[in-house]
């Protein structure tokens, strides 16, 4: 039997809603709106009770969008997902309660869906072969987590972050080379013209994969901040030195995102290894977890539209959640931290 999904994500400042069909347990994507919220641009960073008028402001439009797109009408849906958390709780409450709303109206089920599932999701929309067991670097703005995905609901955590998430630390390093948030991709296209190697900037944490405990897949950046932070100062010429600047640090997250992702793998003998979140829309961090993983391990990664937060992805995870029979109730509230569901430590 076919079903009919709409996702909703609101996490942060993205407004998406997707219409998702299942059939024959494949996942076919009828729409996909994503609004970008352009009010956090002069403030440097987002700023919740903004994110949170904006999304009151738009779900309607966006969701009525999606179905439009879908040619679908509210009373041909089977169930709604929609993002509880972590996030932005006055974001997330917004999407939250939308769904409610019409899972209420139409008599239909839905599900709260965790964003990071989603963002584990995100593949399958378009690698139908994709499947556990698989090891996933999660690398978003506000996360990153290494996982060994023993089963769809099956998480084990092999490490994160201490400090700063990647995407984070992009952002961050993107105010201090004088760039507008989030810099991710601007900082990327930056890098391709710059030289490596001009300035020495610490590989951090990468030592403790030789180290026996518990710190072996652990992560940390504010160090590597501080370090860009020192190099600007000690700049002459910070537009000069900006593309030089932009390919050192992203070398030096790639390669410990890329020596412990790639370590996980082989020594758990996985054949696919999975990038996902906003970060993993940078194609050097992609080509050099390929490279790295020849001959031992295949790298799925999503299209950029289906990393950046979208509402397709959390329909694709609630589509498998719903269909095990599992439901959400209206007392159901936004949460802004918490575990993935199913995941136990490493
Ligand atoms: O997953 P996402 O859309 O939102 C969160 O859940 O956080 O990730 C956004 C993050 C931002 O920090 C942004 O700078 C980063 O992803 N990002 C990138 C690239 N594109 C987006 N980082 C590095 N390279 C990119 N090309
Ligand atoms: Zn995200």
């Amino acid at each position: 039997m076919a079903e009919r999904l709409l996702g909703i994500e609101t996490s942060c400042d993205e407004t998406s809603a997707a219409v998702l069909r299942i059939e024959g347990g494949r996942p076919v994507l009828e729409s996909l709106v994503i609004l970008s919220q352009d009010v956090h641009r002069v403030f440097g960073g987002v700023v919740p009770e903004l994110a949170s008028r904006e999304h009151l402001r738009t779900i309607g439009p966006v969701t009525d969008r999606a179905l439009a797109e879908a040619g679908v009408e509210l009373g041909q849906l089977d169930g709604l997902a929609v993002t509880a958390g972590p996030g932005l709780v006055g974001a997330l409450l917004v999407g939250l309660m939308y769904a409610k709303g019409l899972s209420f109206g139409l008599g239909k089920p839905y599900l709260g869906v965790h964003h990071l599932e989603g963002h584990l999701f995100a593949p399958t929309l378009e690698d139908l072969e994709l499947a556990p067991p698989f090891v996933a670097l999660l690398v978003s703005g506000g996360h990153t987590l290494l996982l060994d995905v023993e089963g769809w609901g099956r998480y084990r955590l092999l490490g994160q972050t201490l400090d700063d998430a990647a995407g984070e630390a992009f952002d961050k390093v993107g105010t201090l080379l004088g760039l507008e948030y989030p810099a991710g991709a601007e900082i990327e296209r930056l890098a391709r013209e710059g030289k490596p190697g001009r300035f020495r900037l610490p590989r951090s944490m990468l030592h403790t994969l030789d180290q026996a405990g518990d710190q072996r897949f652990a992560f940390s950046f504010s160090g590597l901040k501080t370090a860009v932070l020192r190099a600007v100062k000690a700049s002459t010429d910070v537009a000069r030195d900006r593309p030089d600047l932009a390919r050192d640090f992203q070398d030096a997250v790639i390669e410990v995102l890329v020596e412990k992702t790639a370590r996980a793998t082989e020594e758990l003998g996985r054949t696919v290894a999975v990038l996902g979140g906003g970060v993993a829309c940078n194609r050097a961090l992609a080509d050099a977890l390929r490279e790295r993983l020849q001959g031992i391990a295949r790298v799925a990664v999503a299209s950029p539209r289906l990393n950046t937060d979208n509402a397709a992805m959390i329909a694709a995870a609630g589509a498998w959640r719903l269909a095990r029979g599992e439901r959400s109730g209206m007392d159901l509230e936004p949460f802004d931290s918490g575990p993935l569901p199913g995941m136990v430590l490493g």
